[in-house]
């Protein structure tokens, strides 16, 4: 099957189908994603959490995240690659952002970039899409901006409604062919999938949505410890990779591991 186009997730909202996206860093989990289903790969700004260790998204850079798209890209035949742009390299002008989706389209070779923001970043999506490059929005709880939203917090409740259908309106007028609502109250979700003609992505924002999206750690139980509501953990892996790991420690430990068939003579 060929790969998967932006002009195929639109058909798919059209057609009341709904579809799957998931972040992925590397080429294993990449490959496994789209023999599994996955239409969309996100190689999320989330790799500063999951790949690199930090607390936040804030820190990872372009060229930390270029070298994990290149691999999710020439990992996969199918699958929709969409890299993020992370934390500032698109805010300071329309020029910055068309230049750094340059970047991700050219050394990384995805399809797509995701970038944060509604009517404050709307020139942003504008001008990369004015440069042939596919942009998927990101509203509601937009977490490179943590700190200016005052915390993990759901966005677009009461009179801040209006604000997150603006956004949406805002990015869709702008050129973006997609747009992610995280931590949106579902029935505000549904509302602006409803009234937007192109796919919503949903995390946190209900069934509503045309898709949804999981960061593939949160969802395969790889990180342990508290995660958001949002999240279905559907399986878990930290038990299984640890079982396999204490195992092979106790096999070296008693001389179990390596049998004499694996020897070289
Ligand atoms: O970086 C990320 O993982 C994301 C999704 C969870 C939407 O932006
Ligand atoms: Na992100």
């Amino acid at each position: 099957a060929r790969r998967v186009r932006t002009l195929d997730l639109q058909k798919a909202k059209r057609d009341g189908r709904r579809w799957a996206m998931l972040t992925s860093y590397d080429q294993y989990t990449a490959a496994l994603f789209e023999r599994s289903g996955v239409e969309a790969l996100l190689v999320g700004d989330s790799a500063a959490n999951n790949v690199y260790g930090h607390a936040t998204t804030l820190p990872v850079t372009v060229d930390e995240l270029i070298p994990l798209a290149r691999a999710v890209s020439s990992a996969t035949s199918r699958a929709l690659v969409i890299a993020d742009l992370p934390f500032g390299s698109y805010e300071v002008s329309a020029e910055q952002a068309a230049t750094t989706a340059i970047r991700f389209m050219k050394e990384a070779g995805v399809h797509a970039v995701k970038l944060e923001g509604g009517v404050r970043m709307a020139d942003r999506v504008r001008a990369v899409v004015d440069a042939g490059i596919p942009v998927m929005a990101h509203i509601g709880f937009t977490p490179q901006s943590e700190h200016a939203l005052g915390g993990y917090k759901v966005q677009g409740r009461g009179d801040a409604a209006q604000q997150l259908l603006a956004d949406a309106r805002a990015v869709t007028e702008a050129g973006a062919f997609a747009v992610v609502l995280e931590m949106v109250p579902a029935e505000l979700a549904a509302e602006v999938t409803r009234e937007l003609q192109i796919p919503t992505v949903g995390i946190g924002a209900g069934a509503g949505c045309d898709a949804q999206v999981l960061v593939w750690q949160d969802m395969a139980g790889l990180r342990t410890g508290p995660v958001p509501r949002f999240v279905k953990r559907y399986a878990n892996l930290d038990e299984v990779l640890s079982g396999a790991v204490r195992a092979y420690v106790d096999d070296v430990a008693s001389g179990a591991f390596p049998e004499s068939e694996r020897d070289f003579s």
